[in-house]
């Protein structure tokens, strides 16, 4: 099963990410936490677009699109995979399809989260996130099990140098410039379903599952 998440940042992808591989049992192919392991391991890519990222900038079509060509050249996606924050920009969308057509794979489902900026702000202020492996967490809405601590590593959790409030402010601009066009990608070609972003985490997962028919 390929299938795509979409939504503003904030919304909820890496959390339902999360639940989604558990339950369907596929890979998780989340480019931001690509990009951000290669900051935390200080490869060239790493280097490159460390300071792209601080600032709520979008990484280029250059550097990503031959990244996740290569992910999905790897055996453990060869089945299907979850995709949180891939595609972002038509131009990714189109190079995936080009890889997909060439893969003989093809996309189940686009699930778009939908969140009201007014939600944003606070969900990211209040976010701490594992650098290790990546687990998403909120001083409110999902706290962690030992405070400051991740539940499945114990590692430190830690801010993301991109939740400050006014690089999120730019991240939303972003996002309605270049990544909400996917809605208009994908609609026609009745891959896209929206879901309620606004409810419990456990909420919105029923949602999706029940949007992909599970
Ligand atoms: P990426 O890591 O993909 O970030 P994003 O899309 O901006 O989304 P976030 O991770 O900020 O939010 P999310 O939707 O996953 O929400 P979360 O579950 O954490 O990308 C980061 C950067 O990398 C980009 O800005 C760009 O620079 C670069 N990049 C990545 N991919 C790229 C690409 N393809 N092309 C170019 N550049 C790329 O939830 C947020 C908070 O809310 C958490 O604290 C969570 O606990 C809480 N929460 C979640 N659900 C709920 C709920 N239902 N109710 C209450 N709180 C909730």
């Amino acid at each position: 099963m390929n299938v795509i998440l979409v939504g503003p940042p904030g919304a909820g992808k890496g959390t339902q990410a999360e639940k989604l591989i558990a339950a369907l049992r596929v890979p998780h192919l989340s480019t931001g936490n690509i990009l951000r392991a290669a900051i935390a391991a200080g490869t060239p890519l790493g280097l490159k677009v460390g300071p792209i990222m601080k600032a709520g900038g979008l990484v280029s079509d250059d550097l990503v699109i031959p990244l996740v060509d290569e992910r999905l050249g790897q055996a453990d996606v060869a089945q299907g995979c979850l995709f949180d924050g891939y595609p972002r920009t038509t131009p990714q969308a189109d190079a995936l399809g080009v890889t997909f057509k060439r893969l003989g794979r093809t996309i189940d489902r686009v699930v778009l989260i939908e969140v009201p900026d007014s939600s944003i702000v606070e969900r990211m202020s209040g976010r701490r996130s594992c650098p290790k492996d990546g687990s998403v967490y909120h001083l409110k809405a999902s706290p962690p099990k030992v405070a400051g601590k991740c539940d499945k590593c114990g590692t430190e959790l830690v801010t993301r140098p991109d939740d400050e409030p006014a690089t999120v402010q730019g991240r939303l601009t972003k996002y309605a410039t270049d990544t909400a066009p996917l809605i208009s990608y994908y609609q026609p070609k009745g891959l896209l379903s929206r879901v309620n972003g606004v409810g419990t985490p456990d909420e919105v997962f029923a949602s999706i599952m029940k949007t992909l028919g599970r």
